[in-house]
């Protein structure tokens, strides 16, 4: 099994960014907690960030390519990109939404996502567990999904 997982603008800054709303960790703290889960679980996991759009389009048609889940916190793009949305529907790519914050807790704009109509499931508001809970979701389904 191969999981990306794939986080979006602005999540470079965790740690520093609005900490009362998105926790204290850094992305490599997250990511770093996400790999000793994977390690562990036998899944090999691919770390990836950026604040461009299309890098994110790009990762998710690689990630359909290979036949690998994706765990993918688009950031703003989420509300905003029919680009990844085409890519997620256009790659087969199986990919789980994930937010720190809960968004419908938050402005009228983030209660919109564009990717969640053709995500598998989506995940939001327990911080930096919520990455956990979507990689244990993704993992579950893949299974479920061969029998
Ligand atoms: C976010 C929520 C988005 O609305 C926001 O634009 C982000 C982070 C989250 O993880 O809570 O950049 O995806």
């Amino acid at each position: 099994t191969a999981i990306f997982l794939i986080n979006g603008p602005n999540l470079n800054l965790l740690g520093q960014r609005e900490p009362q709303i998105y926790g204290a960790d850094t992305l490599a703290d997250i990511e770093a907690m996400l790999q000793a889960h994977a390690t562990a679980r036998g899944v090999t996991l691919t770390c990836r960030q950026s604040n461009h759009e299309g890098d994110l389009v790009s990762w998710v048609q690689e990630a359909g390519l290979v036949g690998a889940g994706v765990l993918l916190n688009a950031g703003a793009y989420t509300h905003s990109s029919i680009a990844l949305r085409d890519a997620i529907s256009g790659s087969g790519a199986k990919v789980v939404e994930i937010h720190l914050s809960n968004v419908y807790a938050r402005e009228a704009f983030r209660h919109k996502s564009m990717i969640a109509p053709v995500c598998a499931g989506v995940i939001c508001g327990f911080g930096k567990t919520g990455y956990i809970l979507g990689f244990d979701a993704l993992t579950a389904a893949a299974g479920a999904s061969q029998t």
